[in-house]
């Protein structure tokens, strides 16, 4: 497996955190991303680590089995380069988090076992952390500075996930809509596959869409107007595959015109920001007490998109905020962040015994299936 590795420290300490601090280590191995980090228990960021897994981009998507393996091979250095990085040992390690849902169940038994190994061996609790509360909670990482209060509301958009968030407390979401179909990312994915772009498809469409007009092709707007927040994208992407038909009825992409493939992209970037807006407008009408809007997720990256919020939030008169790009994709700050929420929040967990599952709604609190029953 061909890795690239980023590696990230934040200045060393010039000592060892004192004991008080109580540092948590905490594993990410939802999807394709193997990530290590350790954090103090205020939030501080001690290191963290991403092997973003290279060989799902020859074969077009991630393929779950080569994941999980590559995990299972990248862990033990990855832990001990990012130990390193933060100069401490296993052994300063007061508790160990890790993803236990949702996501790919093979990278999720892997990520999360070799936590709860760690775990069980130093005599350590570990908690069990939800993907999806680990990406909405990270706006309120204390270092990142943006003082955000509850309620406040997430638009959580990623390659597998599609949410609109409202963020009553710790351990208290509101779903006020999702996806009916494909997330936004995966749009993103498939509508760059189809104008012959590398994948991931999300940045290589993004820098396409800069040389193209965002008004070029009047794309469909799917469930803009409608009641609720949900999403589709499937009309949309139907929609694409028909307009490049039109200019490559023969299917092979290298053969569209450069002007023509950055003007859909272009417009169609901009038809799912227009979406976005929207979803968020209704959003914010069906929780007027929202103190602030958030994206977060990989496809928070995007521009266009940042900047369609970012208006939303204005006419509201409440701040709009995005994590940085490396906290918007997946990590495991967020992880250890979504753990200590809980251990602030006044919770002692110890979920050694429960199982990593591929589906975790944000209504269910704990991950209450115990590892046997499973
Ligand atoms: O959150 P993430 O790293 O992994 C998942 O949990 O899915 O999100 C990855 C997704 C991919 O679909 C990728 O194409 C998309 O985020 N993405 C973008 C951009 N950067 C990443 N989509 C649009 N514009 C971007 N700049
Ligand atoms: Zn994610």
């Amino acid at each position: 497996m061909t890795d690239s590795a980023i590696i990230r420290a934040m200045p060393a300490p010039a000592t060892r955190p004192s004991t008080s601090v109580r540092p948590l280590l905490a594993i990410e191995t939802s999807c394709d991303d193997t990530a290590c980090a350790i954090l103090a228990y205020d939030g501080t960021i001690l290191a963290e680590g991403v092997l973003s897994q290279t060989d799902h981009a020859i074969l077009g998507g991630v393929v779950p089995e080569i994941a999980a393996r590559a995990h299972l091979d990248a862990l033990p250095t990855l832990v001990s380069e990012v130990l390193k990085k933060a100069s401490l040992t296993l052994a300063d390690i007061d508790i160990f988090a890790g993803t236990t849902g949702p996501g790919l169940i093979g990278g999720l038994i892997v990520g999360s076992s070799y936590a709860k190994g760690l775990a069980m061996a130093l005599h350590r609790p570990f908690v069990a952390v939800n993907h999806i509360e680990a990406h909405i909670l990270t706006p309120r990482l204390p270092s990142l500075g943006a003082d955000l209060h509850f309620p406040y509301l997430t638009m959580l958009v990623s390659g597998g996930h599609c949410q609109c968030v409202s963020v009553e407390e710790t351990g208290r979401y509101v779903r006020l809509g999702g996806t009916i179909d494909d997330a936004a990312g995966e749009a993103f994915d498939k509508v760059a596959k189809m104008l012959g772009l590398g994948w991931p498809g999300g940045p290589a469409l993004e820098k396409l869409a800069t040389e193209g007009q965002d008004d070029a092709y009047a794309l469909p707007r799917p469930l803009k107007g409608r009641e609720g927040c949900d999403f589709s994208f499937s009309g949309l992407k139907t929609a694409v595959s028909r307009l490049i038909d039109t200019q490559d009825p023969t299917g092979s992409r290298d053969a569209l015109p450069r002007q023509f493939a950055a003007d859909v992209a272009a417009s169609f970037q901009r038809a799912v920001a227009d979406v976005m807006a929207d979803r968020a407008e209704h959003a914010l009408t069906l929780s007027p007490n929202a103190t602030a809007l958030v994206v977060a997720g990989g496809v928070a990256a995007n521009k266009t998109l940042r900047h369609a919020l970012e208006q939303v939030a204005a006419d509201h008169g409440i701040p709009f905020f995005a994590p940085p790009l490396r906290l918007c994709t997946d990590n495991a700050v967020m992880v250890a962040w979504a753990a200590l929420e809980r251990l602030h929040a006044g919770e002692t967990p110890n979920e050694i015994d429960t199982a990593a599952r591929p589906r975790w709604p944000l209504s269910e609190r704990t991950p209450a299936i115990p590892e046997h029953v499973s």
